[in-house]
């Protein structure tokens, strides 16, 4: 795993900074009757204003089958993760996630959050904040000198406290001047297990749960994942950066 000096961090702040004013941009202008086709457009304007590149657009890793065709991953309700931008209408109530990560000054920075449009449900409301707490917890427990094992442990005791389906096939990862390095960061697993966490590493942490089983399935499109029973999910990520005097959050939003 490569690991970030502090100046290295410092100047990976601007990034982290810019992802999380675009996620609440898009969370702002998100609207009942748009189509998640308008939140690509609206994300795609905000990064050539900033002079930033996306990573998604074109991106091709052996699972997709076709090079990514947007700036953003949209899921809505049963999809959890990399959905395609298109023709889908947002509709009252819908649980929408949005992924967002690019490339400024050199450095790449990744986040993503959910939240329900119009009409909120109890359900979705209680799915979206579990899945909010595991990624703090996920967060507290990402210190250096601490074990991966212990960030997957404190992210999916969250999620099963919350009686919430949980799949470790995809999770977190390194951040730094591409999106995806090492080390993988499952959002399952137990304490005192795998790598020790070191001063500079720089970390993707995600959990995403769902409302019903562990099972998910695959969209013919080789992106979209949702869950096996159709049931609702939440998808919550932050990029973190490991110092000796804490844990720093580059994708903080106020
Ligand atoms: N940020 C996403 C993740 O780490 C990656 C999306 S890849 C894309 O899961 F090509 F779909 F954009
Ligand atoms: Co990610």
């Amino acid at each position: 795993m490569s690991l970030k000096t502090p100046a290295q961090i410092e100047q990976m702040r601007p990034v982290g900074r810019f992802v999380g004013e675009v996620l609440t941009s898009l969370r702002e202008f998100a609207r009942i009757g748009m189509t998640t086709n308008d939140l690509d457009a609206h994300a795609r304007e905000l990064i050539a204003r900033a002079g930033a590149r996306s990573v998604y657009l074109g991106y091709h890793p052996s699972f997709g089958a076709m090079p990514y065709p947007g700036v953003l991953c949209i899921s809505v309700d049963d999809a959890a993760l990399h959905g395609l931008p298109s023709d889908e209408v947002l509709k009252d109530g819908a649980v929408v996630s949005i992924d967002f990560a690019c490339e400024l000054q050199g450095w790449v920075a990744d986040s993503a959050l959910t939240f329900q449009l119009g009409t909120t449900t109890p359900e979705a409301q209680r799915l979206i904040a579990t899945t909010e707490a595991a990624l703090d917890a996920g967060i507290a427990a990402a210190r250096v000198g601490a074990r991966m094992g212990d960030v997957s442990e404190a992210i999916g005791k969250v999620g099963r406290a919350g009686g919430f389906g949980i799949n470790a096939d995809f999770g977190g990862h390194g951040v730094g001047r591409t999106m995806h390095e090492d080390p993988h960061v499952a959002n399952l697993g137990r304490r005192g297990t795998g790598q020790k966490l070191k001063e500079g590493l720089v970390i993707a942490i995600e959990p995403w749960f769902m409302a019903g089983g562990d099972g998910y399935v695959i969209d013919p499109d080789g992106w979209t994942i949702r869950s096996a029973d159709h049931s609702i999910t939440a998808h919550a990520e932050h990029t973190v950066a490991l110092t000796p005097n804490g844990t720093i959050v580059l994708t903080a939003r106020d």
